[in-house]
């Protein structure tokens, strides 16, 4: 079938697990309490820091923009031209964006998503990282689709 079960148990806090759905890669970031936090104190440099956008999920109108906010899930696709964005993170992202200590950035025009995939002003991508459908089937088990 076309969705993916994915079993989450193995992800250790701040780590990234690549999965495929639909040819699409799919993240899932277990995030720390730390990375939640930061989720906070950015919003200014934020194109839509409350995920307003209509065309995704109801649960991911908010800063967390998922359903758990320990696991974020997102399409790894850049929303300017389909790029694969990196995840960035122990300082390294801080080199695209002062005082951000984690985030994803594409490297073929710029563009700059924060921990809960929302786009940074002043990129060429017109919108935050797109939310897949995706629910729980229990504590250790998303199903994506
Ligand atoms: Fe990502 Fe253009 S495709 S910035």
């Amino acid at each position: 079938g076309a969705d993916v079960e994915v079993d989450i148990s193995k992800v250790e806090p701040g780590q990234l697990l690549r999965v495929e759905w639909r040819s699409k890669p799919v993240w899932i970031v277990r995030r720390t309490p730390e990375l939640l936090a930061e989720l906070g104190k950015h919003e200014e440099l934020l194109k839509d820091p409350a995920s307003d956008e209509p065309q995704q999920p109801e649960f991911a109108k908010n800063q967390y923009r998922s359903l758990k906010e320990e696991y974020l899930v997102l399409v790894g696709i850049c929303t300017h031209l389909g790029c694969s964005p990196q995840h960035l993170k122990d300082g390294a992202f801080e080199e695209q964006v002062e005082g951000v200590p984690e985030g994803f950035f594409c490297p073929c025009h710029g563009s700059k998503f924060d921990m809960a995939g929302r786009v940074f002003s002043g990129v060429p991508a017109p919108l935050n990282l797109v939310v897949p459908p995706y629910m729980y089937i229990d504590d250790n088990t998303i199903l994506i689709g």
